[in-house]
């Protein structure tokens, strides 16, 4: 950029001293041409330098317009061609980091029973929520258009702290002791702290806040007995009270050693009930406007038979 402005300068240098040149010669050329027409004096050299002035710029002034436009022109166009490169280039960033997010958290998930789709289904029961609520006028303002990017992408490192937990618990083949079931309930805060750890070292960011909040705070209940902090109400982050549903529905809907998978109707039933204890009312409010497509994905993302038996062999905490 800067070698083209050096040479813009330069040309427009060169066409000045041209420009000179030529209105020299033609004054030269029409007070000779007047003075054999009228026999009279070439003038006062004022007059003739105004003269040379009239042609410079006459001649000058369109090439210098001519120039500046093609270079202004250039500019923008190689501004235009830096923000696509840019505007394309963090756009593969933001692809690569959702894919690699997306890739540990399944990977993680891959030691935890829920196996099958349970990442995908959550995914999308908290989109869907979260599209929902967004239509309610109380959320105008808090659920924007960032906030359901990075909660379709934040979700998936719900339970990424169950890989703290040891084997004998977490594929514990059976109902777990209270002793076990606390240390199970740990995952929420060695997921946390792990995020936060990130947050600490490469700097805090909304993907890395909203995915901590949920982390540790998607099994805290409405009405204050949850875990791992006893938050209650909109003390709990909204994310994370938009993943306690979806998270609750996949589990009532898939097969565990315990139960078999419960009809939609039961679950329904189940989420409807725990308005205001377990759940905000607003989230159940959104649910069952879409309980219909909570449905859909659950019967088109249905663990195979093969994932199911492996499901029928252990305990979910
Ligand atoms: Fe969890
Ligand atoms: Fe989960």
């Amino acid at each position: 950029m800067r070698r083209r402005a050096v040479q813009l300068c330069f040309i427009i240098v060169a066409a000045q001293v041209v420009c000179v040149a030529l209105g020299l010669w033609i004054h030269g050329r029409l007070t000779v041409s007047l003075s054999q027409d009228s026999q009279a004096p070439s003038g006062s050299p004022l007059a003739a330098g105004g003269i040379v002035l009239f042609w410079t710029t006459a001649l000058l002034a369109p090439i210098t317009y001519i120039l500046l436009t093609r270079f202004g022109d250039r500019v923008a166009s190689s501004c235009a061609k830096l923000r696509d490169s840019g505007a394309k280039r963090s756009q593969d960033l933001v692809r690569t980091r959702d894919a690699v997010i997306f890739g540990l958290a399944k990977l993680a998930d891959s030691r935890d029973p829920e196996t099958g789709a349970h990442l995908e289904r959550i995914t999308y029961y908290a989109s869907l929520l979260t599209s929902t609520l967004r239509r309610n006028p109380s959320y105008h303002g808090v659920i924007t258009p960032e906030f359901s990017r990075l909660i379709e992408i934040s979700t998936a490192l719900h339970d990424i702290g169950k890989v703290g937990i040891p084997d004998s618990i977490l594929l514990k083949p059976g109902r777990l002791t209270e002793a076990e079931r606390a240390t199970m309930e740990t995952h929420t805060t060695i997921g946390g702290k792990c995020l936060q750890k990130i947050e600490q070292c490469l700097g805090s960011s909304n993907f890395l806040q909203m995915a901590r909040e949920i982390a540790f705070y998607h099994h805290e209940r409405w009405d204050g007995s949850g875990y791992p902090a006893g938050l209650s109400g909109e003390q709990i982050p909204l994310s994370a009270r938009i993943v306690a549903v979806a998270d609750v529905y996949d589990a009532l809907s898939s097969p565990r050693v315990y139960k078999p998978p419960f009809p939609h109707e039961k679950c329904l039933a189940i989420v409807r009930e725990e308005a205001g204890k377990q759940f905000d009312p607003d989230m159940v409010e959104a649910f069952l406007r879409v309980e219909s497509s909570f449905r859909s994905i659950a019967e088109q993302y249905r663990p195979q038979p093969a994932e199911q038996d492996v499901e029928q062999t252990v305990f979910v905490g």
